[in-house]
């Protein structure tokens, strides 16, 4: 079996103004469902769980009553509440001690992002029990790896090696090299290859296995954590489990996957799943006139947009906040909200 732990402790900015502090985008329904990102997750994981004693999230302190809120049914236990976010490094570290203590050092763990879209439940099920067999008999840290479309600089890639066997029914790689967030240039070289995969952010491994590559690539957080538990928190490095170790441990490996990917990382993923018809989702009423691929989002009904003479720009309104963007500066949305704060 698998404990999945969803890491939901991110603020999804790049979503604002959809998301927002008290509402961050794992708390939003983007796909028209009715369920929220974190719900979804959560659903999907259940089945690989057997039920909800056995599956944890790890939030921000913020969050927590937000989490209860959207998953009733999570036993308080398997909430952990990080004093503050100190990127998934630490997420990872300290749920990983935190679960061994329940269920011993022999557990496999899956960590899961709270913010993808995946299409085939059925594949991403067949694929998670093969990670679980080569996690529970190999000392692997498995990743799974989905064919990257184009040279994005948002994503790890994953260079595959050799072939390492076959489980469940699915065959296995060697990871050569992982490379988080590349330049364009990089990602471009990458892609003509062929060899390379993006990651998808979800990782399964024993949990004695993990600590001990951490104890090793990341010295200094993991003996604060062990000898001061969750009140080390303030002291911790903030860095990504992708740059903390997947860029450094000798024993990864990678499942390639084809269950139907995307990461909601921001408006152009909405514009991608609408133009796979994956979202049932309302679009402002639109006026466009000499107007092309421009995404228009609106959270009333009500709204009307009437555009002039754009292209490849993205106007987002909700409620009394308007986002008007070029496509290519979306991920520049963070930056404009520090000078929100700034000036409040
Ligand atoms: N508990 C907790 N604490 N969760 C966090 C924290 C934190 O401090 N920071 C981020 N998270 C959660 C986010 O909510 C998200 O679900 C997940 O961890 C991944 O964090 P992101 O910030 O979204 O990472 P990323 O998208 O830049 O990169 C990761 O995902 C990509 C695929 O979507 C990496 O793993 C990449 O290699 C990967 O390609
Ligand atoms: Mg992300």
């Amino acid at each position: 079996t698998l404990i999945p732990v969803i890491l939901a402790g991110g603020k999804g900015e790049r979503f604002w103004p959809l998301s927002r502090k008290q509402r961050p985008k794992q708390f939003l329904s983007l796909d028209g469902s009715g369920k929220s990102l974190l719900q979804a997750t959560a659903d999907r994981l259940l089945p690989l769980a057997g039920d909800w004693q056995n599956l944890w999230v790890v939030t921000s302190s913020q969050l927590v009553q937000g989490v209860h809120e959207q998953l009733p049914d999570l036993p308080t236990l398997n909430l952990l509440a990080e004093p503050e976010g100190r990127d998934t490094a630490a997420a990872v570290a300290w749920s990983t001690l935190e679960v061994a203590k329940r269920y011993g050092e022999d557990a496999v763990i899956g960590f899961f992002p709270a913010d993808p879209w995946i299409d085939n439940q059925a594949n991403f099920h067949k694929t998670l029990c093969a990670a679980t067999l080569l996690a529970s008999s190999e000392k692997a840290i498995a990743t799974l790896g989905v064919k990257p479309t184009y040279p994005a600089t948002g994503y790890g890639y994953i260079e595959q090696g050799d072939l390492a066997g076959s489980f469940g029914g699915l065959p296995v790689y060697r990871i050569n090299r992982f490379t988080e967030k590349p330049d364009r240039e990089t990602a471009e070289s990458f892609l003509v290859t062929n060899r390379f995969s993006w990651n998808s952010g979800m990782f399964v491994f024993r949990a004695g296995v993990v600590l001990e590559e951490l104890r090793t690539y990341a010295p200094e957080m993991m003996r604060l954590l062990e000898t001061e538990g969750v009140s080390a928190y303030a002291h911790l490095p903030k860095i990504s489990i992708d740059y903390a170790l997947m860029e450094k441990t000798q024993i990864a490996y990678v499942l390639p996957v084809d269950f139907g990917w995307d990461d909601l990382g921001d408006w152009n993923a909405i514009e991608r799943l609408l133009k796979k018809d994956a979202l049932n989702v309302e679009l402002a009423n639109h006026i466009g006139l000499d107007t092309k691929d421009t995404l228009l989002y609106a959270t009333s009904d009500d709204d009307v947009i009437v555009t002039i003479g754009l292209e490849d720009v993205v106007v987002v309104r909700d409620r009394n906040v308007t986002l008007i963007a070029r496509k290519d500066r979306t991920q520049d949305i963070k930056q404009a909200l520090k000078l929100l704060q700034d000036n409040p």
